[in-house]
């Protein structure tokens, strides 16, 4: 039984991060962003933006600090995490940089 079970929790594990990012991390932050954030970022889910402001994920992950707490929502850190991910894959195309120490 134990030898069937170690190859196929290999398999999971490789196929969740086949693309690198864990795809429940874009879920959430997909989820996250059409609660709290489609009120001013209209229902497109792109984002507001000048095409200048954010250069880098960085940019994205402070910027989405800044909505947060203007909005006085209490989200986890993780959750901003998962949010800038989302948003990095699926319009921005930053390159993915590891989260700085906060
Ligand atoms: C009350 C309206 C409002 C809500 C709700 C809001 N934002 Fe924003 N957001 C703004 C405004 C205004 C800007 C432009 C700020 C600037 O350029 O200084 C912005 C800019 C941004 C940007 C930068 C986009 C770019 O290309 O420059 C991101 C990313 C962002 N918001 C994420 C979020 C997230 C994530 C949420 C949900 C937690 C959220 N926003 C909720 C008003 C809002």
């Amino acid at each position: 039984m134990l030898k069937l079970l170690v190859p196929l929790s290999l398999l999971i594990t490789e196929s969740l991060y086949a693309d690198d990012i864990d795809q429940r991390v874009l879920i959430d932050g997909e989820v996250l962003y059409t609660e709290e954030c489609q009120k001013c970022h209209d229902n497109s889910l792109v984002p507001i933006s000048d095409g200048t402001s954010m250069q880098s994920l960085d940019d994205i992950r402070w910027q989405i600090s800044t909505c947060v707490s203007a909005l006085g929502i209490f989200w986890m850190p993780n959750d901003e995490e998962d949010v800038a991910q989302y948003l990095n894959h699926d319009f921005f195309h930053f390159e993915n940089t590891p989260k700085p120490d906060s």
